[in-house]
């Protein structure tokens, strides 16, 4: 998928506006949700799916065009087997009754991780999904799952040098950055962790670059619309200066925005 032609924030200064084009959501705190009631932990991930339909309504209402959601992480399976066993189960459950209404809505849904470590009717359900939706341009869903960003580079790069093996090795930001897992997105705008961690857990690596930073104490289930509004307001007051200063920044115009000396080269 070499074909896409989203600018890297390193390269070309995207047009910010005060709505995140692109939020990037680590969902943490689950389980803490559920120990604080005495409950399993996995009853934190089952309340967790509200928060993820109140999340993807509450953006597309508020002009967001893409949401990232990190749904189960590479390091996810040195979790308790029973409990990554329920997460397989609760998200190929959530695939299977939420893609009909996603794709009413408009909604185009994709997977990003390492796909291969899934059980074959998993990885159907997520063909069938994506490819059902594929067409849709409202609005892009896109859940990580066992996804890492460390695994994302090394892949896009073996992907690079199996594809020319005669270039050895010498590839430019752009022709890496089209073979990373969200290739089909711009970079996230506003990067979200719940649960009061202030960390990225191998998160999008490459792609946070240049992202605003919102870490909340909220844990997931118990995030919504207005704790989505809060993160908002707080990214609209940020001054996303992509290296150059706040003078800079108060004069620019959109054809003053490339960063010059770095064109992308063919
Ligand atoms: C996030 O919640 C969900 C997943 C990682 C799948 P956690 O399960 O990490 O919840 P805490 O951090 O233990 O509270
Ligand atoms: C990160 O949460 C992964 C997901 C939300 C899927 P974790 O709760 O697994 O992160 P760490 O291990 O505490 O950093
Ligand atoms: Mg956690």
């Amino acid at each position: 998928m070499a074909d896409i032609g989203f600018t890297s924030s390193t390269r070309a200064i995207p047009e910010v506006s005060t709505v995140p084009r692109h939020v990037a959501i680590i969902m943490d705190g689950n389980g803490r949700w559920a120990r604080k009631r005495f409950m399993p932990r996995i009853a934190g991930h089952t309340r967790g799916v509200e928060s993820v339909r109140t999340t993807i309504r509450a953006c597309m209402d508020r002009g967001v065009e893409y949401l990232t959601l990190f749904a189960f992480s590479s390091e996810n399976w040195r979790r308790p087997a029973d409990e990554v066993s329920f997460l397989m189960q609760l998200f190929i459950k959530s695939l299977k009754k939420e893609v009909g209404r996603l794709h009413q809505n408009g909604i185009r849904l994709r997977i990003v991780g390492d796909l291969e470590r899934f059980d074959a009717p998993l990885i159907a359900a997520i063909r069938e999904a994506e490819a059902l939706t594929a067409a849709n341009d409202r609005f892009t869903l896109t859940i990580a799952a066992n996804y890492g960003g460390r695994w994302d580079i090394l892949n896009a790069l073996n992907r690079l040098v199996a594809r020319h093996p005669e270039r050895q090795g010498a590839f430019s930001e752009e022709e890496l950055a089209s073979e990373l897992s969200m290739s089909f997105a711009p970079e996230p705008d506003l990067f979200i962790r719940t649960g009061g961690e202030q960390r990225i857990s191998n998160f999008l690596l490459w792609q946070l670059a240049y992202a605003e930073l919102y870490f909340t104490d909220t844990l997931w289930p118990d995030f919504d619309a207005a704790e989505l509004d809060k993160a908002i307001a707080w990214y609209g007051a940020r001054e996303r200066r992509f290296g150059r200063t706040s003078e800079q920044v108060a004069g620019a115009s959109p054809a003053q925005a490339t960063v010059a000396g770095t064109e992308p080269h063919a």
